[in-house]
């Protein structure tokens, strides 16, 4: 199944999402309908939070289909370490057509549950590792707009206030 994607502006994407604590076929069914969401909206990674589950549930693939050993599940999980730094762009599924330089650490190891409530540790580089802290962040209530300067956050702010009242949004 396919989930439509939040936008920003809907509070689900601004809360703390809620521990996964039940590691059923359920979950399965949720993280499988991720990854097909993720890919009908050409995405590299999607936080539960903006299909409107407010759960603490990730799913990554930087190769975007190229290499199934890509495919990450991301349930609970925790960034234990970040090392050196990277700067380029970054974008949203929940914030359509706007994209920002954010400054991220280059190297991000995280620890996280998979689909069986197994703990495992994984590191990334570059885009994996803007991926692992972006995620998390939505995890968090956090959106990457919140890494760019005040000026820029309240541009597409103000961006988003119009499409909004012009329907387009
Ligand atoms: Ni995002």
């Amino acid at each position: 199944m396919i989930y439509s994607i939040v936008k920003f502006g809907d509070p689900v994407l601004e809360i703390p999402a809620a521990e996964v604590t039940s590691f059923d076929d359920g979950l399965k069914k949720l993280v499988e309908d991720m990854f097909e969401s993720m890919y009908a909206a050409r995405g590299v990674g999607l936080a539960a939070p903006q299909i409107g589950i407010s759960k603490r549930i990730a799913v990554v693939d930087v190769t975007f289909k190229e290499d199934p050993d890509a495919r990450l599940v991301l349930i609970n999980p925790v960034i234990i370490s970040k090392e050196g730094r990277q700067r380029s762009s970054e974008g949203c599924l929940s914030i359509p057509e706007f994209r920002e330089d954010v400054t991220r650490a280059k190297t991000v190891t995280l620890r996280a549950q998979d689909l069986t409530g197994k703990f495992f540790e994984h590191t990334g580089e570059d885009l994996l590792a803007r991926a692992f802290l972006h995620e998390t962040d939505h995890l968090n209530g956090k959106l990457y707009i919140s890494h760019v300067s005040a000026l820029k956050r309240d541009l597409i702010k103000r961006k988003i206030k119009k499409l909004v009242k012009a329907g387009e949004w």
